[in-house]
């Protein structure tokens, strides 16, 4: 493993049986809290980029917007909070969705996006990548297009990735657990 992905490991902590018996829960917060490690996986999820126009970070609430707030800064873009469902004050589209450990509804605001601005979408891991399908058919339903979508965390095992490249999206992750 690269050092990067030691120290990514190394910062994220695992918790069992959360929120769900039979979940291993994967707690970011431990990164967030080690100024080294936050810095490089935010440098590392950047990095691509860099010297791109990328006009907007769309991050998902609510881990994605800790991330995505941070690479917007760093990339000199807007960024697009995509909202558990009744918390946007303005008109919004939304869309259903399923995740590793229950069902829910999104939301975007219908003005976030421009038709034809290039967006990067941003969570902090993705499962069974029912969440970020969801924000990408929001996305797009508002005209954006999608550079990539962007993660911390793969569970390869869950078949994410390979359900958002199967929309034509380009995913990139920095370090993955196997098993789930
Ligand atoms: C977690 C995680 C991702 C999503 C991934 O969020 O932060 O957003 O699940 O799951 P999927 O690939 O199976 O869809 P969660 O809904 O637990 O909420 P939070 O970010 O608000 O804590
Ligand atoms: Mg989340």
């Amino acid at each position: 493993k690269s050092s990067l992905e030691e120290t990514l490991l190394s910062a994220i902590r695992t918790i069992p049986d959360y929120p769900k018996p039979g979940i291993l829960f994967r707690d970011i917060t431990t990164l967030l809290g080690n100024a080294r490690a936050f810095r490089r996986a935010i440098d590392e999820l950047v990095h691509p980029y860099a010297g791109q126009k990328i006009d907007k970070i769309a991050g998902i609430e609510a881990r994605g917007f800790i991330l995505g707030g941070a690479i917007a800064h760093q990339l000199s873009a807007g960024f697009i909070p995509i909202r558990k469902k009744g918390k946007l004050p303005h008109e919004t589209v939304r869309v259903a969705y399923s995740l590793e450990y229950g069902l829910d509804e999104m939301e975007m605001h219908k003005d976030a996006v421009t038709p034809g601005e290039k967006v990067i979408l941003v969570d902090d891991l993705i499962a069974t990548g029912g969440t970020a399908e969801g924000a990408t058919k929001l996305l797009r339903q508002m005209g954006a297009d999608i550079v990539a979508a962007c993660f911390v965390i793969d569970l390869p095992d869950l078949g994410g990735r390979s359900k958002l490249e199967a929309l034509g999206v380009d995913v990139r992750t920095l370090i993955a657990f196997e098993g789930h």
